[in-house]
């Protein structure tokens, strides 16, 4: 076979931005997975704008998350977030990730549903709690037991969670692993195929 009539060889990125539409890609999960570290190395990959919902709300209301926390209290704080979001998803394609609460409302839920493919990224509680330990800004973990909190979240999020398209294992190893893990499992999804098993998050964690 000559040259020229070589099939062009199409990329897992060609084929993910061209099934996808106008669709963003939604990363959800609990604080501390890696939403934001893996939401812009995907989108590096697939050049596409990267957003961080949690850095938007605090442009949008001009003060830090804490500081929405703090003066007008969680459910203020609950209604701008589902407002931002709604608004991001209708600027699409985007990588979007979201807070950890986000994809608890159930309006946020029904948006992401219908304007974008959701991955969790699942990391078990240990995972999580190394990493929330680096940052002190987190208000929900402002209590006399993070560990205890941070188990009661992972209770009742993780069902909801579940909801999301697909789920990766996020886990200690380079987040390029994950990004790479995360790109075919994606790529499978949207061309209907079965994507390649991925390592579970509880067994995956332990690999360090
Ligand atoms: C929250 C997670 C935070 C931030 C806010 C509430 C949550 O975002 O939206 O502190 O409810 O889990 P990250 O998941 O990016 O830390």
């Amino acid at each position: 076979m000559s040259d020229a009539a070589l099939p062009i060889q199409a990329s897992p990125e060609a084929d993910i931005l061209s099934a996808l539409g106008a669709r963003s890609i939604v990363l959800v999960g609990m604080m501390g997975v890696g939403k934001s570290t893996i939401g812009r190395r995907m989108a590096l990959r697939l050049k596409l704008p990267f957003i961080d919902a949690d850095t938007e709300i605090e442009a949008a209301a001009g003060m830090t998350i804490p500081e929405i926390f703090e003066r007008h209290g969680e459910a203020h704080f609950r209604d701008g977030e589902t407002r931002v979001i709604a608004r991001l998803l209708d600027g699409g394609p985007i990588v979007l990730a979201t807070g950890g609460g986000a994809f608890m409302r159930e309006e946020t839920r029904g948006r992401i549903a219908a304007k974008a493919i959701s991955i969790w990224l699942k990391a078990d509680h240990d995972v999580i709690m190394r990493r929330v330990r680096r940052r002190a800004d987190r208000p929900l973990l402002q209590t006399a037991d993070p560990e205890g909190t941070v188990t009661r979240l992972l209770i009742e999020r993780e069902p909801v969670y579940g909801k999301a398209d697909l789920t990766i294992a996020s886990r200690d190893v380079p987040h390029d692993r994950i990004v790479d893990e995360t790109i075919e499992t994606l790529r499978a999804h949207l061309c209907g195929e079965k994507a390649a098993p991925q390592p579970p998050a509880d067994v995956a964690s332990a690999v360090r």
